[in-house]
């Protein structure tokens, strides 16, 4: 296999030329749009500076009707996302600026069916028949997601905060916090006096 001096092979490099192009003509602004990148609802998304992702992205903003044209999807400056991350809106996915997600990410804030609450779903309706419900997820500025983490719908994920690898974010994270697992626990928190996260006492 020929490696070229930026150690990409000749294929890499030719799949960057052809995500490059696709890039400056379909996202204007944004750095580098990898391809295959699936997009619903395009007018809908809307992206900041210095925008990039990795291969296979797929984002789906849903409008709740024929003439929603609101923003479902809003991405700040200088975010960058890995490959095969998910996000889905019906309501709004808000990302701040100078967000690192890694890649398999899965962020929606939507659920098929509702199942607390007033007017739950029936087991008996086929999932994909039940009515999408939404409630607005808000990642703030300088937020690192890890591998594999799922977030989900109605969650705030704070300024500065870290999500581990394989967590799943159900619940709201506060700044300056690292989380980990499923349902994700704060396990830290940064001290700004002191310039270091400590560790968060747990019951178990
Ligand atoms: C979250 C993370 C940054 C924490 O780093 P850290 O604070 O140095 O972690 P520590 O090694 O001090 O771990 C603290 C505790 O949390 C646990 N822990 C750390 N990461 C965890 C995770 N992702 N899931 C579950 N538990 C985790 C550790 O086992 C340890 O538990 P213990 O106190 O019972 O021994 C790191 O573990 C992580 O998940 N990084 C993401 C890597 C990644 O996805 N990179 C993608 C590149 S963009």
């Amino acid at each position: 296999m020929f490696i070229c001096g930026n150690n990409y092979t000749i294929g890499e490099v030719g799949k960057l030329v052809y995500s490059t192009i696709k890039t400056r003509i379909f996202f204007p602004g944004a750095r580098l749009i990898r391809s295959p990148f699936y997009i619903r609802g395009k007018k809908r998304v809307s992206y900041g500076m210095g925008f990039s992702t990795g291969y296979g992205c797929r984002f789906e903003a849903i409008p709740d009707s024929k003439n929603d044209s609101n923003i479902k999807i809003k991405i700040g400056n200088n975010v960058h996302i890995g490959d095969r991350v998910h996000i889905v809106a019906i309501d709004t996915v808000s990302i701040g600026d100078n967000v690192l997600l890694a890649s398999n990410i899965f962020i929606s804030d939507c659920n098929h069916g509702k199942y607390s609450g007033d007017s739950q779903s029936s087991p008996a309706i086929p999932p994909d028949k039940r009515e999408l419900h939404g409630s607005p997820v808000n990642i703030g500025n300088n937020v690192w997601i890890g591998e594999n983490v799922c977030v989900l719908a109605g969650v705030t994920i704070g300024n500065g905060a870290i999500i581990g690898a394989n967590s799943v974010v159900t619940k709201d994270v506060p700044a300056n916090t690292i989380c980990v697992g499923a349902p994700a626990r704060a396990i830290k928190q940064f001290d700004s006096s002191l310039n270091q996260w400590n560790s968060i006492a747990t019951s178990n």
